[in-house]
């Protein structure tokens, strides 16, 4: 399933991210921000349970998360993503998978890899701007399935139909949420009109 959240202050915050004079500390805010809205609404249907708690007036029958949240970031860029998450949702846990796209190839290399506990039985979502070819995802996704996840959503900022069928066709179990849909990768490998380079913008390495 893809779901593109085009949610009005998310895609005036992405407006800000697209344009090529905001500054990093712009960049990486707005990144921050949306990635929390993104959680917001990709939090839906996080799994409850029913629990009852003393208030100052009685007895309360209420709810609470049920499962082990774990945030994937992609590294770099990825990273952007998580304070926003854990704003929303502190308890999560937090694996990190790092990856880079060779720049002849496309093709993703792993340079790194560690997870929580229980990932089995977690919500796991794995964070990273960009959907391009699909390549990083689609490694991350075989990487968190290797562990035993099975409840796994990609949560990417801008994405284009390549990478979303890449993904789609490889993990059709995952859902995938986008904030934009973009129209086309370049020559190069880079969405158009996209953002450039996510990692480059959010650490200021270019
Ligand atoms: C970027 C981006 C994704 C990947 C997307 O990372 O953050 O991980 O490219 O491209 P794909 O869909 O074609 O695989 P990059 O490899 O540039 O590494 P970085 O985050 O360290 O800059
Ligand atoms: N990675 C990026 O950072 N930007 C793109 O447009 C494509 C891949």
């Amino acid at each position: 399933m893809l779901k593109v959240l085009d949610h009005p202050l998310i895609t005036h915050k992405l407006a800000i991210m697209r344009d090529k004079d905001t500054s990093t500390k712009d960049f990486r805010q707005n990144l921050d921000e949306i990635a929390g809205l993104m959680a917001y609404e990709i939090s839906r249907d996080f799994p409850t349970k029913k629990i009852e708690v003393e208030t100052p007036m009685g007895p309360c029958t209420t709810k609470a998360l049920s499962k082990d949240i774990v945030l994937v970031p992609i590294l770099r860029a990825g990273l952007g993503m998580v304070s926003g998450i854990l704003d929303l949702v502190p308890t999560a846990k937090v694996a990190h998978i790092g990856l880079y796209r060779d720049e002849e190839t496309l093709e993703p290399h792993e340079y790194f890899a560690k997870y929580p506990k229980n990932m089995e039985d977690a919500v796991v979502m794995i964070v990273d701007p960009m959907l391009a070819t699909g390549g990083s995802a689609n490694a991350a996704i075989t990487m968190v399935k290797k562990q035993g996840a099975r409840n796994i959503r990609l949560v990417c900022l801008v994405g284009v139909p390549e990478g979303v069928r890449a993904v789609e066709d490889m993990h059709p179990d995952v859902d995938i949420y986008l904030a934009a849909l973009d129209d086309k990768l370049n020559e190069v490998g880079y969405i158009v009109p996209g953002l450039g380079d996510a990692g480059d913008r959010i650490f200021g390495t270019k």
